[in-house]
């Protein structure tokens, strides 16, 4: 079936899926302008930003793509002290950002979680409630999911970061600590809990086909996610998965990938947020607006503090901006107006897929 028939359809077979993610040229264009469509049709053409604060690349994971993994002994590790991080979440909440996320490598102890407990508070004070907060703290107990929620954060990212447990087995140790059925469990806690379910995928990892790209879509779709952070992998020097480069595909191209997994997923779900994510910017500069263009309708500008964020080093290129978080902002603004767009200043951007009490 060619491209454009697809796209006439409601619903989507896996072939169907694989047809589109394998689009070039002027099919793919017709891909990009359909998701473009649904995007303005749904979501309209504001973009959310959420001030992404980098807290601690301290981890007890080991993942094997992963920059900040356990092992990495050549890591500086760091946590944000509470004053930094209410700094970071004043600046957000002043500058009219909507909402925050706070993202961390993972670790379950009862300091970690406690001190989230008391910036979850703190924030909730400042903000009388008004500020969207946002976790993506890995894996926890269904109980501390329980706490957090209470305590004022409406959504959390989890990713799956491939929905093949079979591939998933070959990116992480086969240990108790690295099981694909445990995120899973986690996502269904998520869920069940009610905060707003975000998850997401690596794009372009070695041992990984369209087909498994295709199965990443429909199980986003399955799960009934409300919001998407997806990019592509890209490798980092310091990790056991570097060995694999020679399998990658061109950075050009797993960005391309990238662009047209977003823009599937805005076809397959038309009112989800879906993030235009850092990784994309690894790989060009003006990937992000690409992704906007195109289906994404969430931006997540860096506010850690200047002097960590070159410790929170996932994987190789990781964008350092040289201007001021200030200067950047008006940045985003004038390149998201030359496309169309603007930023939703002082909206939480709640997704509208998200149904409570489901
Ligand atoms: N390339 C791209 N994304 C990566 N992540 C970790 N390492 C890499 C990499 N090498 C992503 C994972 C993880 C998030 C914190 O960063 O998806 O969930």
């Amino acid at each position: 079936m060619s491209v454009q028939s697809i796209l006439q359809q409601t619903e989507f077979s896996k072939s169907d899926i694989v047809e589109l993610l394998s689009s070039e040229g002027e099919e793919k264009q017709q891909l990009f302008d359909a998701a473009s469509r649904i995007k303005l049709d749904n979501v309209g053409n504001s973009v959310y930003l959420r001030g992404l604060i980098e807290w601690s690349n301290i981890c007890r994971k080991d993942c094997y793509y992963c920059g900040i993994r356990r092992s990495n002994h050549r890591v500086h590790r760091y946590s944000l002290s509470e004053d930094e991080t209410m700094d970071a979440i004043r600046f957000a909440y002043e500058k009219g950002f909507g909402s925050i996320a706070i993202q961390s490598g993972e670790l379950q102890s009862r300091s970690f979680i406690e001190k989230i407990d008391r910036i979850l508070t703190k924030t909730s004070e400042m903000t009388q409630g008004r500020l969207g907060i946002t976790l993506s703290c890995g894996e926890q107990t269904e109980e501390v999911y329980r706490h957090w929620f209470d305590l004022g954060a409406t959504r959390y990212l989890l990713r799956i970061e491939t929905s093949s447990e079979q591939l998933y087995r070959k990116l992480h140790p086969d240990d108790e600590d690295h099981r694909h059925a445990t995120r899973l469990k986690a996502l269904e806690s998520l869920k069940k809990i009610g905060y707003q379910l975000g998850t997401g995928v690596m794009i372009g990892l070695p041992f990984q086909s369209v087909e498994d790209l295709a199965d990443d879509l429909l199980f986003m779709k399955r799960t009934d996610i409300d919001m998407c952070g997806m990019g592509p992998y890209v490798e980092h020097h310091e990790t056991p998965l570097y060995a694999y480069r020679n399998l990658l595909l061109p950075l050009s191209d797993r960005l391309s990938l990238s662009l047209k997994m977003i823009a599937v997923l805005r076809v397959l779900m038309p009112d989800i947020n879906i993030a235009a994510t850092t990784a994309l910017q690894s790989i060009e500069k003006n990937a992000r607006m690409k992704a906007i263009a195109i289906g994404a309708n969430v931006l997540m500008p860096n506010i850690t503090p200047k002097r960590f964020r070159d410790d929170y080093f996932l994987y190789e290129n990781k964008p350092l901006s040289s201007q001021n978080d200030e200067e950047e902002l008006r940045f985003l603004e004038e390149q998201l107006q030359m496309i169309g767009h603007e930023i939703g200043f002082f909206r939480q951007g709640n997704s509208l897929h998200y149904q409570p009490q489901r």
